[in-house]
């Protein structure tokens, strides 16, 4: 079956799509050459949409945070010192590189994340694209690369978005998850900026994060693994920040515990964040998160609650939170974009477990409940956070 959908013929224009015998060598070559400039878009077999077309043959009440692969990706390349032009949807697939590519040989690649959901109106919302736009940005200069433009990120974030709206699941079901990639994909030898650049954006549905659920997290301080110091790229979404603490989350998984939780670098005394979320830490009407001072990633999600949580009468702080603090604390919850925000039922600090309230009347829930009323469009958007595609 060859399926087009109309909001990729109005995205692309004229498409030209092969007969049905040529259908998969013509995809083979295309994922192929997909990392080569195209000038034509092949629509393959969507196999995999559902009898009525409007959602893909997926299982949306069982989706976890793996990979489940949306038809389509966006790609786009670029030459060191000069800065991208135009780039392609193209059907997911394989990519090619050189063995010498500076992200395979020196890390140098930057990712991001971001949500598309769907109302109860049927409406497709992203949340705050600009910002993850920016994001890279930041994270391009610090690692020697160009960036798309804030609109060329948007557009091309919608442009996925459109063409994989058959995977952004039902409302209530999960979300579409977009993965933005900026990759050195050209060759080099010796340790410099490569020569040429690739930015990519491919998505997958997700639902939760983590196995618990929303159930309450249990967190693990971890004392000899730092993930960033001082000067270093913790403030920027490098790829070369994750791999490093791989090493400590598996061992704090192997105990029983959901994730690690990060001390400062320098005086090991102070919290930071968790593998791939920030944290916040609530006494009384205060509500605390680390600042992001470029040891810690500045997230959207813990952004965004920051303000909710000041509209809603809570005094806020972004400050150096010291890992004694914990045992007063009321509450403590996890703000990332795959995480959403996540209660911390307990952190466990040099073989002591801290407890935090897990019943009754919470603070997190509130703030929740708020930003994701406003992401799925049931609650008004007052802020110009959310964005709508269709
Ligand atoms: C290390 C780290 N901290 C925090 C976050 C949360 O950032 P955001 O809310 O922008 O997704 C992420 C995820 O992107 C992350 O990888």
């Amino acid at each position: 079956m060859i399926q087009r959908t109309s909001a990729l013929r109005s995205l692309l224009g004229p498409l030209r799509v092969p007969s049905l015998s040529s259908k998969i060598s013509e995809y083979n070559w295309y994922t192929s050459q997909a990392a080569s400039s195209l000038q034509e878009v092949i629509i393959p077999c969507a196999s995999s949409l559902s009898g009525d077309d409007e959602y893909a043959d997926v299982d949306w009440d069982n989706l976890g945070f793996g990979l489940t692969r949306a038809d389509y990706m966006f790609i786009m390349k670029c030459f060191k010192d000069e800065s991208f032009q135009k780039g392609q949807i193209s059907p997911y697939g394989n990519i090619e590189l050189n063995p010498s590519a500076g992200v395979l040989n020196y890390g140098q690649g930057l990712f991001e994340g971001t949500k598309a959901q769907r109302t109860e109106d049927g409406r497709i919302l992203l949340f705050r694209p600009e910002q993850n736009a920016m994001r890279m940005k930041r994270g391009a200069e610090r690692m020697c690369m160009p960036s798309p433009s804030i609109d060329q990120f948007v557009n091309a974030v919608k442009e996925t978005t459109l063409a994989n709206k058959p995977w952004v699941p039902p409302p209530g079901k999960g979300s579409l998850y977009i993965r933005p990639l900026l990759i050195g994909s050209g060759p080099i030898l010796g340790l410099g900026p490569a020569p040429e650049y690739t930015f990519l954006i491919y998505a997958s549905p997700v639902g939760n994060y983590f196995k618990e659920g929303t159930a309450p997290l249990n967190l693990y301080i971890e004392e000899e693994v730092v993930r960033a110091s001082p000067g270093g790229a913790g403030g920027v979404k490098s790829i070369t920040n994750y791999a490093p603490v791989l090493k400590a989350i598996t061992k704090a998984k192997g105990r029983g515990f959901s994730d690690v939780l990060y001390l400062d670098a320098v005086n090991k005394k102070y919290i930071e964040e968790v593998s791939s979320c920030n944290i916040f830490v609530i006494k009384g009407n205060l509500i605390s998160t680390p600042a992001t001072n470029g040891t810690v990633l500045d997230g959207i999600t813990q952004k965004s609650i920051i303000e909710i949580a000041r509209d809603h009468g809570y005094q806020v702080e972004e400050r150096r939170i010291p890992v004694d603090e914990l045992i007063d604390a009321d509450e403590a919850f996890c703000t990332g974009t795959a995480v959403g925000v996540a209660p911390v039922g307990s952190i466990t600090y040099q073989n002591k477990r801290i407890e935090f309230k897990r019943e009754g009347q919470l603070v997190w829930q509130e703030l929740y409940s708020t930003l994701v009323g406003i992401q799925t469009g049931r609650i008004e958007d007052k802020k110009g956070w959310t964005m709508e595609i269709n």
